[in-house]
């Protein structure tokens, strides 16, 4: 598709149809849009493509053929990089990959120069920029209703979700949080200590406490875990005249303030339905999606910072 043709429907593809790419496919389907799957594991490559009535393939390098506009990566974490790669040489110009962008700093870095090189656009999934209750948060803050934030304190538990066998909970789960902050605060920290277990992951950490503390003085405590039986993602924002404490996963919000306290309205909306909306509007329309690669790096910078500092003890300045 040439850059800034809108009304031509987009032709995207979802690469990795398991847990969550089948959410993908489902949507961009919804919308219109989903060309083809793709996934290694050929019953779940077909099992897509007929409920969807796509084509399906099993190798990323057959999807060449199809003049695609875009593609979705929602394969594990590890083969990212290696995925967008063949992608970006088969001429794909618009790539979604799912958070956390890929396996290492570095190598979100090389990615990010190829596609610069090549012109591709890339997005990250941090779905909950989709959020309402995160977007009212972030609305909240901005509009000076609870005065100058000074502590933001995020909870993001659940059961380990046993097919992450890559990653642990700071760069799978984590990193949706300090996305979240930085989003919120458009701040980066300026300090981060962090301290990090294992527990019934086979490689890596499973529990994590990051703090963050920045240079205006506010501070930001991220509490994430593959330990507790109840799934919970929370955020509270506590500010010099008030608090806001969002549930993200029934995108409700409560506004505390001295002798009051509200519940501003808020209408469910899929985040992921809304984040591919607007990947396949800028496809369609030849504009830059937001969050980007730069956003992407700049979370994984920070989950590479908490890792570091917990294996050291030690706070890490930035
Ligand atoms: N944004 C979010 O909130 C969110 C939620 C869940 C998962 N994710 C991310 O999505 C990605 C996938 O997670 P999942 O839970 O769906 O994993 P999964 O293991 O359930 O699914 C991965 C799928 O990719 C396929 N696959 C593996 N290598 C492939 C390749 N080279 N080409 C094509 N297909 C391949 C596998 O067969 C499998 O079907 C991970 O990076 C994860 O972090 C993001």
């Amino acid at each position: 598709m040439e850059k800034g043709r809108a009304n031509v429907m987009a032709k995207v593809a979802v690469v990795g149809c398991g847990g969550f790419g089948k959410h993908h496919a489902r949507v961009l389907s919804d919308l219109g849009a989903l060309a083809a799957v793709c996934d290694i594991v050929e019953e779940k490559a077909k099992f897509y493509g007929e409920k969807y009535r796509v084509e399906h393939f099993t190798s990323v390098e057959s999807l060449g053929k199809l003049g695609l506009d875009a593609a979705v990566v929602a394969t594990p974490t590890v083969t990212h990089a290696p995925v967008a790669v063949k992608l970006i040489e088969q001429g794909v110009k618009y790539i979604l990959l799912e958070k956390p962008f890929t396996i290492t700093l570095s190598e979100a870095r090389e990615l990010a120069g190829m596609a610069r090189k090549d012109g591709v656009e890339l997005m990250v999934g941090f779905v909950e920029r989709f959020n309402q209750a995160v977007v009212a948060t972030k609305d909240l803050v901005e509009g000076n209703e609870i005065g100058a934030p000074i502590l933001h304190f995020t909870s993001r538990f659940g059961r380990w979700p046993e097919q992450v066998f890559d990653v642990g909970v700071v760069k799978d789960t984590a990193i949706h949080d300090i996305d979240i902050l930085g989003y919120i605060s458009n701040e980066r920290p300026s300090q981060v200590y962090a301290t990090t277990g294992r527990l019934v992951h086979h490689k890596h950490e499973d529990f994590a406490n990051i703090v963050l503390t920045y240079a205006s003085g506010k501070a930001a405590v991220i509490e994430a875990n593959w330990l507790t039986p109840r799934k919970t993602r929370k955020l509270n924002v506590t500010g010099t005249e008030g608090v806001i404490e969002a549930d993200l996963m029934q995108q409700s919000i409560t506004v505390m303030k001295q002798g009051e306290t509200r519940m501003p309205n808020m209408a469910y909306k899929e985040p992921l339905m809304l984040e591919l909306q607007h990947f396949v509007e800028c496809v369609e329309s030849g504009s830059s999606p937001k969050p980007n690669e730069e956003d992407a790096m700049s979370a994984l910078e920070i989950a590479e910072i908490a890792l570091r500092s917990s294996s050291t003890g030690m706070p890490v300045k930035l």
